[in-house]
């Protein structure tokens, strides 16, 4: 979030033939390579367990996995001659990790850098822990520049394994090198909710139980399981979504106004949120789990009849919570989340319903539910914002219609860069204002660690439809 200039860096990625690698990290490299910001010098270090993972091996995932069709194959395919090379890192022993070392002093001869490095975890999370002990044992945790480190989510599974992560973690590097990613914070989207708070000072005055009725936060999926049973049959939607993307934008919303933008002050305020955030009830949880149904016009298969999910799993792909914050600003203001895969509609986007007007004299010009005016900040697809406003429609009968005013990222704005390229920016910056401290992981798993692992009973849903209905009771109850 700042325009610090990138020092020559060295970037180096574990897991760099997976999946992520592939379709986030190095895509996200080369658009920062495109764009110049990185014109000062990254050098890419992929790292793979695969035996023969040498340079060639890894320029070829990398002009594979990158298709822009702004950037001419010739120019893709020098990037990676230029900046890229790949080492195997074997089964990780500290023997191998010395290799690494040695390599990556050699490369920084080469390439005339002075130790700042950037180690990417892109590895299942079950490998996170002795990776970065291994990197701290190797002495990579320090060198003459800086050393950062970057985790992927999930952070831990609960609270217990997360506690036990950080205390790792920081055994090796101090927080200050610690950068837990969690895209949705990379999203512009997701920043402009920051400015739309911060900048428009038309907002704050109404931003609290005085004026706001309920706020729901909707991310809905259309997409399934999609060929990552493995991961998701031991996560399902409170890891894999809940405890992490919307609980950022739930502290995005909630937070008080930061002193000024960095990490060290709005950090601190997102912590606060979520901390007054009251115990959740297992009974203001339901969890459900999609069966077969119709999507785009579509037969989809159940969850449970996904490559590589168990027959009789009990892994929920839908959650609804509803939560309340215990402050001054938000005292009685119902917080709804609810989020799930193979959904009818693909939308991710936050709902702010205010207090209708004290005296309503349009009763009877209106039709179906009293109106309230709406804000509707659509994060994807279509970005944007909505403000619904109670208008009379022209003409006889008097009648009052609700209809909103409209701002459109894509009206507005030719280009929204991806999540990733602004996260490795602000990593390759030194910025950690976009991504996740310690304490703020710990306090989401204090939350959600009593809805976890059986103690809520998962609802069967058709693929397409929006969940089980007992979510949409969770708001009327
Ligand atoms: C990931 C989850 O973090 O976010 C996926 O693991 C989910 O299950 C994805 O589909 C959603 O991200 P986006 O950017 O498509 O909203």
């Amino acid at each position: 979030m700042t325009d610090a200039p990138v020092t020559p860096s060295l970037f180096v990625i574990f897991g760099a033939s997976g999946d992520l690698s592939r379709r986030k990290i190095l895509p996200a490299l080369h658009q920062l390579h495109v764009h110049g910001s990185t014109a000062a010098g990254c050098v890419v270090l992929g790292l793979s367990r695969k035996p023969a993972f040498d340079d060639a091996a890894f320029r070829a995932i990398a002009t594979a996995a990158i298709t822009d069709d702004s950037a001419p194959a010739a120019d893709i395919a020098s990037w990676a001659g230029t900046f890229l090379h790949g080492q195997t890192i074997g089964a990780g022993t500290s023997a191998d990790f010395v290799v690494l070392r040695e390599r990556i002093a050699a490369l920084e001869a080469v390439h005339g850098m002075f130790g700042v490095r950037v180690f990417y975890v892109a590895l299942p999370p079950d490998s996170f822990p002795a990776t970065i002990a291994a990197l701290g044992n190797a002495g990579l945790a320090v060198s003459e520049g800086e050393t950062r480190l970057v985790i992927e989510k999930p952070f831990g599974r609960d609270l217990r394994s997360s506690r036990e992560l950080n205390v790792l973690v920081h055994a090796h590097f101090g927080e200050e090198q610690v950068y837990r990613i969690d895209h949705y914070l990379g999203k512009e989207t997701v920043q402009n909710m920051m400015v739309f708070r911060f900048a428009n000072a038309m907002f704050e005055n109404l931003w609290n139980r005085n004026h706001i009725e309920s706020v729901q936060i909707t991310v809905s999926e259309a997409l399934g399981v999609e060929g990552r049973a493995e991961y998701y049959e031991g996560a399902g939607a409170l890891r894999d979504m809940v405890q992490s993307h919307l609980t950022q934008l739930l502290a995005l919303v909630a937070m008080e106004v930061p002193g000024s933008m960095d990490a060290a002050a709005t950090r601190p305020e997102k912590i606060k949120a979520l901390r007054a955030i009251a115990p959740i009830a297992p009974s203001d949880a339901v969890l459900g789990q999609y069966a077969a149904g119709r999507i785009d016009d579509m037969d989809v298969p159940g969850y449970r009849e996904e490559p590589g999910v168990a027959g009789n799993s009990r892994t929920e792909t839908f959650a609804a919570i509803r939560l309340h914050i215990e402050n001054w600003r938000w005292q009685g203001v119902p917080f709804y989340l609810r989020t799930g895969k193979r959904l009818g509609t693909r939308v991710t986007e936050i709902e702010v319903k205010f207090r209708r007007a004290p005296v309503w004299m349009f009763r009877e010009m209106q039709q179906g539910e009293l109106h309230r005016n709406t804000l509707v900040m659509t994060l994807q697809p279509n970005e944007g914002f909505s403000l619904y406003f109670d208008v009379k429609a022209p003409g006889e009968p008097f009648r009052v219609q609700r209809l909103p005013l409209h701002f459109s990222y894509a009206e507005a704005f030719t280009v929204i860069p991806e999540a990733y390229q602004t996260l490795l920016l602000d990593v390759l910056r030194g910025d950690q204002t976009l991504f996740v401290h310690a304490e703020e992981v710990e306090v989401a798993w204090t939350l959600y660690t009593p809805l976890l692992d059986g103690a809520v009973g998962v609802l069967p849903y058709p693929a397409g439809s929006e969940g089980p209905m007992e979510a949409a009771q969770l708001s009327s109850r």
